[in-house]
């Protein structure tokens, strides 16, 4: 293992969780890592807190040193709280309007909204199905905010999600906010992702990245237009190729 901290930032569905094997292994190595070097170790996630709890219940996840949940929308340090950090969200709050946002979608019958747990403070979302649904939506609902003087973000995941964020939040500014908290240069930090919420971490600034092997087509197609030596794209899937890509980089050694 190399000598220096790093910040480990990584999503969780189909990232870190999908392959129970590796993720024990890797969960192992960083946390050696975090007792010996003074690793970091955060979960980037679109999930809201209600549905990490859950998560991290099932899979007896390792405890992270930040919590980044509704896709950079809250940053919790303190797991054990219902409060997520009032410094990233005032960052947040300015143009934000969540009534008039969700009241400017509603008026599109093809978005489903997804269920309370998952609607934040800074985060509206839904499901929208479709190719055909999105060409067309997605385009229109963007103009109709703006023209209304919102500057936001839509961010499509998987075929199905769509979240209405901040301009200034997603999981990559999150991060960046992260590496100001605790000194981490892009150079000591590596983001994992597989899907459309996730190109946020590796568009914003030069950290290292790892696109594991069974990435969403969305960010499959972003990884080719964007291709550098600093983003990995692994072979192996789930936590197997974040292993795989901690390895290339140097950050662990393994057998
Ligand atoms: C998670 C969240 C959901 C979001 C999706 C994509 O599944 O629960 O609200 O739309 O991630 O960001
Ligand atoms: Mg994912």
């Amino acid at each position: 293992m190399l000598s220096a901290a790093f910040l480990f930032v990584t999503d969780l569905d189909n990232t870190y969780v999908g392959n129970d094997a590796a993720l024990a292994e890797l969960m192992s190595q960083l946390s050696n890592s975090r007792r010996e070097k003074g690793t970091k170790i955060v979960y980037a996630t679109g999930r809201s807190l209600y549905l990490y709890r859950l998560l991290a219940r099932n899979k007896s996840l390792l405890e992270p040193d930040a919590l980044i949940a509704s896709v950079g929308t809250e940053i919790y340090f303190d797991l054990k709280s219902d409060r997520f950090d009032r410094e990233w969200a005032q960052v947040l709050a300015a143009g934000w309007n969540r009534s008039e946002i969700e009241a400017i979608a509603a008026q599109y019958s093809q978005l489903q909204p997804q269920p309370e747990s998952e609607q934040g403070e800074f985060k509206v979302s839904y499901y929208l199905a479709g190719e055909a649904a999105t060409k067309e939506v997605l385009p229109s609902l963007e103009k109709a905010l703006s023209d209304r003087g919102f500057d936001v973000q839509l961010i499509y995941s998987a075929g199905q999600d769509l979240d209405i964020l901040p301009r200034g939040g997603n999981k990559g500014l999150a991060v960046q906010f992260l590496q100001r908290h605790w000194g981490m240069e892009d150079v000591r930090t590596v983001v994992c992702g597989d899907s459309g919420n996730d190109i946020a971490l590796f568009e914003v600034g030069e950290a290292r990245g790892i696109i594991v092997g069974n990435a969403q087509s969305e960010l499959r197609a972003w990884y080719e237009a964007n291709r550098t030596d600093f983003r990995y794209f692994a072979t192996e899937e789930y936590a197997a190729g974040i292993l795989e890509g901690l390895q290339h980089f140097g950050w662990v050694s393994i057998g």
